[in-house]
């Protein structure tokens, strides 16, 4: 089989699996991976280490401005950075999580990430990345385009199973979180969620995870092919 090069975007809304389903594409093409929500949470670090109120739109953008944010683009391991000190972990916290949307919000540091995102792609040959406007914004030119997403409440026994959590009440707490987060990123006036006019859906609600994989590495090699 020849060996894929383009850009594989994959957008969508929280909670679908997309990072964990991005990653094992990427991996199964031989790509390179670049998660850009783990940029936002970086930068989300910095702003809450700056001790910026998430109402100061230009506080924020100081924050993000001055910040060193160091992102791996290797599939196989997550590394991320700010001013050098290591957030991987971090940035997966429920600090991070309640903050990131207000800071993912503000054009400003949607521009500087845009740009450092287009740079870190440069011209890598083979590339999957991972977001909210990748294919609208950041890559309006990629090889395929998919808009992966699943009904709020599959997505929320996912998160479950992840954390444990067991107990209806809380399941349904955690499905109308991922619906407010919904609402929040689709509706922000800068680069709201939303599939590009030539992405494909993916609803994963009803596949388990290796389907879906394949799902988006074949529809990837066929592009890639024609
Ligand atoms: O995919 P995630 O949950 O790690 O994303 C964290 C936040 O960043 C989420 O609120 C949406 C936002 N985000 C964004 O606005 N644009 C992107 N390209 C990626 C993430």
């Amino acid at each position: 089989m020849t060996a894929f090069s383009g850009a594989v975007t994959l957008d969508g809304p929280s909670g679908t699996g997309k990072s964990s389903v991005a990653r094992a594409v990427a991996l199964e093409l031989g790509a390179a991976y670049l998660d850009t929500g783990a940029m936002y949470r970086a930068a989300t670090v910095a702003v809450l280490d700056a001790g910026v109120d998430l109402d100061d739109a230009d506080g924020i953008t100081r924050a993000v401005t001055e910040a060193v944010i160091g992102i791996g683009t290797d599939a196989a391991t997550e590394q991320v950075t700010v001013d050098d000190v290591d957030v991987t972990d971090r940035i997966r916290g429920s600090e991070v999580t309640r903050a990131v949307s207000p800071v993912s919000a503000v054009p400003a540091v949607r521009r500087l990430l845009v740009d450092a995102q287009r740079s870190l792609v440069g011209d890598a040959v083979a590339v999957v990345v991972e977001g909210r406007d990748i294919g609208t914004v950041v890559l309006p030119d990629a090889t395929l385009k998919v808009y992966l997403t699943a009904e709020p409440e599959a997505r929320a026994e996912r998160r479950a199973a992840q954390l444990g959590v067991t107990d209806p009440a809380k399941i349904a707490a955690i499905a109308a979180d991922l619906r407010r987060r919904d609402t929040y990123d689709s509706t922000r006036t800068d680069s709201p969620l939303r599939p590009a006019t030539d992405a494909v859906t993916v609803d994963s609600t009803h596949w388990e995870r290796h389907q879906t994989i394949a799902a988006i590495v074949g529809l990837a090699r066929e592009r890639a092919n024609t």
